[in-house]
């Protein structure tokens, strides 16, 4: 197990995440290599990794369950997407199952910890992937779910920021300047999930304590714009929800 540095949630880290993110398309290994590091120790502050058995739901080609092995943690790494899941080096990644979000095929309370990152809002059902993760966590587990939401400057992936004038106009806005449909397809692989809504289903949850609701990726002293209505569609940029299983 790697011992990781401890997580400081300050501006430094929230300028080296915004400047990796600059190399995501042609260097995905140095960026998610940095931010699921990041991501790992930050979940670190929650509850204990090592030894843990952890499912990162829409995990993609496993960047994330690499560093919670490194943190000594079993992975399991669910996704539905055999393409997205070989996009690294053409193998599946350690622990991957063929499988959806929206209907996880795990055991009720299973898992020690539910892990999803930016997957939320590629499902055309958020509530029930959301559910889906408490459903499986076990009594005392954690989930920890993040998204970008759909007013954030990011919202619209690849298409942003033409989403601002909805998502339908950005795509087709987007095939006319590229010649090809977006990767990330308003209404069919990407849907508009606001802060808003997430916080409202996180609260009123009772299998599941709202631990933190906060910006992912901003720094310590800006969390409380999550609390401003209106305000905090736009500047909270991705949402991190973590739960503790009742
Ligand atoms: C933007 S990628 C994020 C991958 C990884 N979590 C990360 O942050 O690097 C979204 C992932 O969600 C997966 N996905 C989308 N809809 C899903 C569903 N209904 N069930 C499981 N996985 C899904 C996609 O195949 C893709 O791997």
């Amino acid at each position: 197990m790697e011992t990781h540095e401890a997580f400081r949630a300050d501006l430094a880290r929230s300028v080296r995440l915004l400047s990796a993110f600059r190399l995501e398309q042609s260097d995905p290994d140095y960026f998610y290599g940095l931010l699921a590091r990041d991501t790992v120790a930050q979940l670190s502050t929650y509850t204990e990794l090592d030894g843990a058995l952890v499912v990162d739901v829409g995990g993609g080609p496993g960047y994330f369950a690499d560093a919670l092995r490194s943190a000594g943690a079993r992975t399991v790494c669910v996704d539905c997407d055999a393409g997205e899941m070989r996009m690294r080096d053409g193998a599946m990644p350690e622990g991957a199952v063929l499988g959806s979000a929206l209907r996880l095929p795990l055991v009720t309370g299973s898992v020690d910890v539910c892990f999803s990152s930016n997957v939320l809002e590629h499902v055309p059902d958020p509530v029930t992937m959301a559910e889906e993760m408490v459903r499986v966590t076990r009594p005392g587990g954690l989930v920890y779910l993040s998204y970008t939401s759909w007013y954030s400057p990011w919202g619209g992936h690849e298409t942003s920021p033409w989403h601002y004038l909805g998502g339908h106009r950005a795509a087709r806005r987007y095939e006319r300047r590229y010649g090809k449909r977006p990767k990330n397809v308003y209404g069919e692989s990407m849907y508009a999930v606001t802060v808003s809504r997430m916080l409202a289903w996180a609260r009123r949850q009772d299998g599941a304590e709202l631990l933190d609701a906060i910006p992912r990726y901003h720094p310590r002293w800006a969390r409380h714009v999550v609390r401003l209505p209106g305000v905090r569609e736009v500047v909270t940029w991705n949402l991190l929800l973590v739960l503790r299983r009742r």
